[in-house]
């Protein structure tokens, strides 16, 4: 278990609170640590970093690590580590669940089932979208959009994506038929619309109502990745307008807090952060950030250090 290894190793204080750990809480605690392991909700900015004089490695349980300046971090001379790669798998796993779930109304059609409305099968029953030769649109081509639109043959999708796909092995980065685009060629012909790319101040509120005023009204879109890449409220707009078929999302602008209207919504599914919430990727996760703070700690370099 990865606790007991870094007790093995250090002296740990461990948080053990159920929601996130409180601000003040985490800058009285850091003060005398050399290293911290910490969770996508707790902000590790520069005056929390000022707080720890010996801090030597920040190790995110995340891929996505806009919750640390970095920069900063940097400046410090302190490493900052995420956990790409184990949880790739999980998220393009969930990010084809909300797909489903969205095209199919799924949760919509459990809704309903539950509330005991069912009057039984009808011909133009809660009639879903196809994804079988519909165009499936990835805004970035990092390891968790390949992964996803790797799985797209299997629904017999097309992929347009933006980005360049490096490869990371033997596997073509990118299914056989794929294309690179623009995002406005994503936006205007995609039909099921996926992000994955890093929140960063050039990503905050890309899907504004400018993009949603330039999807296809047929368009459904899927957010994995951080939830101010979308702007909530301009979402609840297009779907008030009927620019776009539906929205699943599983990230927040304020999290744990939901746009109201989106709550209302049934064209909507809405996931509690889950991504990568299986038991083998969280492990996995929690393994990879102890690595980390273990390896700089011994005066060894990091093994995923942010770039
Ligand atoms: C990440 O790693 O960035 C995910 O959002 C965690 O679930």
């Amino acid at each position: 278990m990865a606790l007991n290894r870094l007790r093995e190793a250090c002296d740990v204080d461990l948080y053990t609170g159920a929601a996130a750990m409180p601000r003040e809480d985490l800058a009285a605690r850091i003060e005398d640590k050399q290293g911290i392991v910490c969770l996508l909700t707790d902000r590790v900015d520069r005056d929390i970093i000022d707080r720890a004089p010996a801090l030597r490695v920040i190790a995110n349980v995340a891929v996505g690590y806009d919750n640390v300046d970095a920069t900063y971090a940097r400046e410090r001379g302190i490493a900052v580590t995420n956990t790409p790669d184990v949880l790739t798998e999980a998220v393009a796993e969930f990010t084809w669940g909300l797909i489903l779930a969205l095209t199919r109304r799924i949760g919509e059609g459990e809704r309903l089932l539950r509330r005991g409305e069912w009057r039984g099968w009808a011909l133009d029953f809660m009639l879903g979208m196809e994804l079988s030769g519909k165009r499936l649109g990835i805004v970035g081509a990092g390891r968790i959009g390949q992964a996803v639109a790797r799985r797209a043959p299997a629904f017999g999708m097309h992929v347009v994506y933006t980005g360049r796909a490096r490869q990371s092995d033997a596997r073509p980065p990118m299914p056989e038929g794929s294309r690179r685009v623009s995002f406005d060629e994503v936006l205007v012909t995609s039909d099921v619309m996926s992000l994955h790319i890093p929140l960063t101040p050039e990503t905050r509120h890309l899907m504004d109502q400018r993009a949603f005023a330039r999807m296809k009204r047929t368009a459904y879109l899927v957010n994995t990745a951080r939830g101010p890449i979308v702007d909530e409220a301009a979402l609840a707009w297009a779907l008030d307008e009927r620019l776009i078929a539906g929205a699943a999302l599983d990230v927040y602008e304020r999290e744990p807090a939901v746009e109201p209207v989106l709550l209302q919504r049934e064209n909507v599914v809405l996931a509690p952060h889950l991504g990568s919430a299986t038991r083998e990727t969280r492990t996995a996760m929690s393994d990879l950030a102890v690595d980390n703070v273990l390896a700089v700690l011994s005066g060894r370099p990091p093994l995923t250090p942010v770039t």
